[in-house]
């Protein structure tokens, strides 16, 4: 079988910054090799996992399929970090890294939080939030769409949620911004020593967290940093200080971030296929499979990872206790087999099983959240939009885990709120 292409367009960071997702590579190994063992300059070989049914299937044994070792695969820089100075995020266990039934009891702290019927009663808050990031673009203009709108959004929301007082909205993106973008010459922290770098955000988190932790136990409220700083366990004991950094960590980070690059994203794709945001203008209710589609068209979450537990064959190779396999959800979402016409970005599509949330186990806590964001800002902005169009070309983030635009500059003519 000749597989023609180069295999650091599949993980290294860098690469997606300057070509984005390798749609190219995946149809071709969905296609011809569904388990390929990718061998790249800077990461621990992996198998990548391509097709819809092998992710749902492995998603759906975590007994065999483990979390243990983190979603991430690390570059050799990283791992020598995290062998050199074990007390530093691996420390930080969130629930993302834990396998049952550890995982079931650490996920019940905060799901009562995220059901759908507990995110509904945030309805009005998140529509106003998205009126007000909307009219503060005026009635026209040019700007980059990610800074004014898809990262502030998203952030407020989030921001709302937790209880985070505004003054402290911009170390939050910022901080979270150094984390995802940790590989991108852009968004790294100042200074020469990446280890360096690495141990002082990780200090800037924790006093974040000591902080609004302290606050919350003294003068708890109905917010969800009040909820996970004072959890308790189902037998009653309080939830120990890393997984209470933990939990702040994940929620605090991958509440926001992943939104906005599918809010970006999906600003994107209305912009290359204007026939699809006049249909939502006609009928700005269409915002609910609109968001369907555009997590799928993103999958901002490009890929989790797993290790094996034990020794498994899939489609004819034996792969071994103790490797890696990398989940492709950017590529499931491109799956010919599942979605009719893949490539084509439709708001109406029906059904829509887009594997952009996960499955299984790990399913995102925040789905709601995401969609209820996402949802009340394309509603706003389709209702009052006149024209909008790209003025230069959008650049990439240089990551592969969390992947997105840094930039879309816009013109635009907005009518005032109704
Ligand atoms: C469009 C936005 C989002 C996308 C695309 C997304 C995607 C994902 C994915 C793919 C997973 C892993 C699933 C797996 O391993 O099977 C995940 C897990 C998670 N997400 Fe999200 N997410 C988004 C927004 C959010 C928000 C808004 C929050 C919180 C407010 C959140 C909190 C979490 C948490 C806590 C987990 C870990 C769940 C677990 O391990 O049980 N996410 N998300």
């Amino acid at each position: 079988m000749a597989l023609d292409f180069d295999p650091n367009d599949l993980i290294i960071p860098k690469n997606y910054g300057v070509s984005g997702q390798p749609h190219g590579i995946w149809s071709q190994l969905r296609e011809e090799a569904p388990l390929f063992r990718c061998e790249s300059d800077d990461f621990e070989p992996f198998y990548c996992i391509t097709r819809h049914a092998d992710i749902v299937s492995i998603s759906n044994k975590p007994e065999i399929f483990s979390n243990a070792r983190g979603p991430m695969l690390l570059n050799r820089e990283q791992r020598k970090r995290e062998e050199d100075d074990p007390a530093s995020f691996g420390k930080m266990k969130t629930i993302i890294e834990m396998d049952p039934p550890e995982h079931r009891d650490f996920r019940k702290v905060a799901s009562g939080f995220f059901t759908p019927r507990s995110i509904h009663r945030l309805d009005e808050i998140v529509a106003e939030c998205a009126r007000e990031q909307i009219d503060k673009l005026g009635e026209e203009g040019e700007t980059d769409f990610i800074d004014a709108i898809a990262q502030r959004h998203p952030l407020r929301v989030l921001a709302t949620i937790l209880g985070i007082e505004p003054a402290d909205e911009d170390l939050l993106l910022e901080l979270t911004q150094q984390l995802f973008g940790s590989e991108d010459p852009d968004l790294q922290r100042e200074g020469e020593d990446r280890g360096e770098a690495s141990k002082q955000l990780i200090a800037d988190f924790g006093a974040l967290f000591t902080r609004i932790i302290a606050d919350r136990r003294a003068h708890p409220t109905d917010d969800l940093a009040s909820l996970l700083a004072n959890a308790k366990m189902a037998d009653g004991s309080p939830m120990g200080p890393m997984e209470t950094f933990g939990y702040f960590l994940i929620v605090f980070t991958a509440g926001h971030d992943t939104t906005r690059n599918a809010i970006s994203g999906g600003m994107e794709a209305f912009l290359e296929n204007p026939d699809q945001l006049d249909k939502l203008r006609a009928d700005p209710s269409l915002a609910k499979s609109a968001v369907e589609e555009i997590v799928r068209w993103s999958s901002p979450v490009n890929y989790m990872r797993r290790h094996l537990l034990e020794d498994v064959e899939l489609h004819g190779t034996q792969m071994k206790a103790g490797e890696s396999l990398v989940m492709f959800y950017a590529s499931a979402n491109r799956d010919d087999t599942v979605f009719d016409d893949p490539f084509r970005f439709d708001i109406t599509r029906r059904p829509n099983r887009h594997l952009g949330f996960g499955t299984g186990e790990h399913f995102c806590l925040g789905a709601h959240v995401a969609r209820l964001s996402a949802r009340a800002l394309f509603h706003e902005l389709a209702s009052r939009v006149e024209t909008i169009e790209r003025v230069a070309d959008p650049t990439q983030i240089h990551s592969s885990f969390v992947v997105g635009l840094k930039t879309l500059p816009i013109r635009y003519k907005i009518r005032p709120a109704a």
